[in-house]
């Protein structure tokens, strides 16, 4: 009977703590280190948050859905359709120096790097503001 009700704890204690991690817990980490190796604060600026030109987008604090689904939409670049048509962020995200395949050439970044990339910058400091 001892066993059992530990067993039915331990079982408890799982299914809670599953329930408290989200589906796909995005890696920081990751995202910071693919953020570092892809140079993005060439153009993005410090900390992504102060770009080189005024028509580049600041990314700092940007919610996560959002960078992610303009990522995806810059990897379909070509496509009239869909899509968002940018040759330099196409240039980025299809085709990053940093991020070689198995051939040793550049390589897309995959749906979860992105993920990774999306959740990092969402988690720095930024001046986007939702309403003024
Ligand atoms: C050579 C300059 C350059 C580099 C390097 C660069 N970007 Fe960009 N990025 C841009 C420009 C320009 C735009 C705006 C393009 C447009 O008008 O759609 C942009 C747009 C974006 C957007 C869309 C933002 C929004 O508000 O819609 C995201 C997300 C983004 N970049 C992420 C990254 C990431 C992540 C990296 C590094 C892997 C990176 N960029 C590297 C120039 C750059």
């Amino acid at each position: 009977m001892k066993t059992l009700k530990t067993l039915s704890i331990a079982l408890g204690a799982l299914v809670l703590g599953a329930a408290t991690l989200p589906a796909s817990a995005a890696d920081l980490a990751n995202g910071k280190a693919l953020v570092q190796k892809g140079a993005c604060v060439a153009c993005h600026g410090e900390g992504l948050n102060k770009p080189i030109s005024p028509d580049y987008p600041k990314l700092a604090g940007q919610h996560a859905d959002y960078l992610y689904h303009a990522m995806m939409s810059y990897q379909v670049s070509g496509n009239a359709l869909v899509g968002r048509s940018n040759a330099i962020m196409a240039g980025q995200v299809n085709a990053n120096p940093a991020v070689t395949g198995k051939d040793g050439k550049p390589r897309p970044f995959t749906r979860k790097e992105l993920k990774d990339i999306a959740a990092y910058i969402e988690s720095l400091p930024g001046d986007l503001v939702l309403k003024k």
